[in-house]
């Protein structure tokens, strides 16, 4: 059978599958293969894949941002450590059959790829969902592999053993010799892009994330437009829970971040944010938070959606029942 309709029949089986591959998945990369599945639900696809209208869609749910793995095939994960195995991962799936297990295909194309298990197994339950959402036509596009080489060109840290990697993981800054005699201190921090050595800004503890995130004064506009000049690299438009663009996953360092509130797990539940498989939802401390609600009280990584919206049951509910709303 054709992979691509064999995994159109398949979508009951993920929650399963990702709950089997976690215990045989490196630990750098298991919060992050649950955070990456919580930032492209299925239900989300299902909604955004093929709106009557698309700037009614945009309107209605507030969407913002690159809400389509349709244009980040080839990006949408780097933040796992995985990602540096992404091509041979791809060209397994692009070669793989169809079947009626969908654990025994994402162990398939992970065999196949002949990158190491621990993180092949992630990265091709990612592929295979990312072609679930895709299809084939696409699976190849240059926009997306030119995107794919500006991540690579952005990225400095692709040598590191997945051990190093984990253990920098929200840590605080330390200086190097140099700077400490030139009276630098290490300091608290919030890492939002651990590949890279400047992807973090300084964090007094106590402060929420995005009151932080505001004191770095660097041109993240001009990366990702929904950012306001000089507010950070945590896009924003309320700071009070409103508006649900603050969303972020946390990589590392959940236990040093307030509990959620019941006011915050009620507006992630009010966005969706919560409406994907693997998640740890119940927790006090759930992987996806929103960065304007939670407190750091010491270091911590975190990974920026590239989308925002507000699109949880209440909203579909609303446009389902509401004949005046024609998405
Ligand atoms: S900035 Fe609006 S919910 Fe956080």
């Amino acid at each position: 059978m054709n992979l691509f309709d064999s995994l159109q029949q398949q979508d009951g089986q993920w929650p399963d599958v990702i709950r089997q591959l976690l215990p045989r998945t490196h630990a750098v990369d298991r919060d992050a293969l649950r955070i990456w599945f919580g930032l492209w639900p299925l239900p989300w696809h299902a909604l955004a894949q093929n709106p009557a209208s698309r700037p009614q869609f945009e309107k209605f749910y507030q969407v913002n941002g690159a809400y389509r793995l349709l244009d980040q095939v080839d990006t949408s994960h780097e933040f796992l450590y995985g990602h540096r195995y992404w091509a041979v991962v791809k060209a397994a799936i692009g070669t793989a059959r169809g079947g009626t297990d969908l654990r025994e295909t994402v162990e398939a194309v992970a065999q196949a790829s002949q990158a190491p298990a621990e993180f092949s197994l992630a990265m091709a339950a990612i592929g295979l969902m990312t072609l679930r959402q895709t299809g084939w036509d696409g699976w190849e596009s240059p926009a997306n592999a030119e995107a794919a080489k500006a991540v690579t060109n952005r990225v400095t840290a692709r040598g590191h053993p997945a051990d190093q990697v984990l253990r920098s993981r929200a840590s605080d800054f330390a200086p190097s010799l140099g700077e400490r005699l030139r009276g630098k201190r290490s300091t608290p921090r919030v890492i939002c892009e651990e590949q890279t050595a400047d992807g973090w800004f300084p964090l007094i503890p106590s402060q929420h994330i995005t009151t932080a995130a505001e004191l770095d004064k660097r041109p993240h506009h001009l990366r990702d437009p929904r950012c306001y000049e000089g507010m950070g690299i945590i896009p924003v438009d309320c700071r009070s829970g409103a508006c649900g663009t603050c969303w972020v996953g946390v990589l590392g360092g959940q236990e040093k971040l307030s509990e959620i509130t019941p006011f915050e797990r009620q507006r992630m539940d009010y966005f969706g944010y919560f409406d994907a498989p693997g998640l740890d939802t119940e927790s006090s401390r759930p992987l996806l938070r929103l960065a304007c609600q939670a407190q750091a009280f010491g270091s911590v990584s975190i990974v920026i959606p590239p989308w925002n919206a507000v699109w949880g049951r209440s909203r579909r509910e609303r446009a389902g029942e509401d004949a005046t709303i024609t998405l």
